[in-house]
């Protein structure tokens, strides 16, 4: 859903500040310290009562303060986004009734790509797999459902194996082994997909033009355990070893894909700015997986969006946004360099927390 407004109250070292939002591009450029991420993560918070920065949510508080809101006015719908010390929660300004996270998310899906994004094809598996199930969020009806499942069998496995509960942990290997197959399944499709889509896609030929080892590229799912063994050969054999280390050492929390540059690992060959370009595709690419699968167009927010892109990657950033109908918040430090048939709504904001819109 396309937002109109933003308002924030007390969030990181905001007192108060409204912006505007145009249906397209909107671009905040300021000084370090500014407070150009604390806008992205209010507004993101606003939409999905999580921070990108951080899993501490208390923290986007403002300091000295007992609560933060965010009032955010979609096309549709205005929620309220409160986030006290122990608890955060979102209301519909409508009828005044609290909305679910999930509700949220589906209302208002999002794409952030921030400093932690910038090396995704560098990252943590943790950080791939949660790529991998947002989009499944998305696309997969099941998925949800499953995916409760599976993460409620992985903590019962961790406290059978922390507890010793050998007879116990057989009925969660069991539900693993019958889960597997499911979970495993979506996410080799979700790959296939990817793969098809990276290659085939006529959005991104611009940059296929440009960086030229794009071609090269090319994403292979890891279930988390050697396939030609199987999962349930790998809990036998690994039972008691598992139970002498108290923490599981098979098991789809493992889960993950590779990003090759033809046979070899992208994150191992590619220069820093070429890999921010790869992850800044990946996440236009979930985007429009979320968008063919939702058609609702999820926002685009980006942070620093200057740094490691050379002005030629920045140029064709824009002009996907813009031929896209995108609506897109991106923050840098300098001025955007801007063609000027590209519609975009640029705010500038200073040290005290104020904000101005700028003419171009
Ligand atoms: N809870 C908080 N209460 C008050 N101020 C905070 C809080 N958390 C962070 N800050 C301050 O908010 C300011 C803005 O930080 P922010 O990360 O948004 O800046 P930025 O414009 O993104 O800077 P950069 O260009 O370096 O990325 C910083 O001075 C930071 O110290
Ligand atoms: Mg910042």
């Amino acid at each position: 859903m396309i937002i109109q407004n933003v308002k924030i109250q007390n969030i990181r070292s905001y007192e108060f500040a409204e912006l505007p939002i145009n249906n397209g591009v909107n671009a905040i450029y300021g000084n370090n310290g500014s407070g150009k991420t604390s806008l992205l993560e209010a507004i993101y918070f606003g939409l999905s009562l999580k921070s990108f920065r951080t899993s501490k949510t208390e923290q986007i508080i403002r300091n000295n303060e007992l609560k933060g809101e965010i009032l955010i006015t979609g096309a549709e719908k205005t929620i309220r986004s409160i986030k006290n010390k122990t608890n955060s929660k979102a209301i519909d300004e409508n009828n005044e009734k609290k909305i679910a996270r999930k509700e949220l998310l589906m209302l208002f899906p999002t794409c952030v790509i921030e400093n932690k994004e910038f090396s995704f094809t560098d990252a943590q598996p943790d950080y791939k797999r949660k790529y991998l199930n947002k989009i499944l969020f998305y696309v997969e009806q099941d998925f949800d459902n499953l995916y409760e499942k599976l993460t409620k069998i992985h903590k019962q496995r961790l406290f059978c194996l922390k507890n010793g509960q050998k007879n116990e942990i057989l009925i969660w290997n069991k539900a693993l082994i019958e889960i597997e197959p499911q979970i495993t399944r979506l996410n080799k499709f979700l790959i296939n997909d990817l793969n098809d889509f990276f290659t085939s896609n006529s959005n991104l030929s611009d940059f296929f033009g440009k960086n030229d080892w794009l071609k090269g590229i090319n994403f292979k799912y890891n279930p988390g355990f050697n396939e030609n063994i199987g999962l349930e050969q790998h809990i036998h054999i690994n039972f008691e070893k598992e139970f002498m280390i108290n923490k599981p050492l098979v098991g789809l929390h493992k889960r993950n894909f590779d990003i090759l540059l033809d046979q070899d690992i992208a994150s191992s060959i590619l220069s820093r700015g070429q890999q921010k370009v790869l992850s800044c595709i990946l996440h236009l690419l979930s985007k429009e997986f979320i968008e063919k699968s939702l058609k609702i167009q999820p926002l685009v927010l980006i942070d620093d969006i200057c740094s490691e892109l050379d002005k030629e990657n920045q140029h064709l950033m824009l002009k996907y946004l813009n031929n896209m109908n995108t609506q897109a918040i991106l923050t840098s430090i300098e001025k955007i360099a801007l063609d000027p048939k590209f519609n975009v709504n640029l705010f500038h904001v200073e040290q005290k927390g104020d904000i101005s819109n700028v003419k171009r």
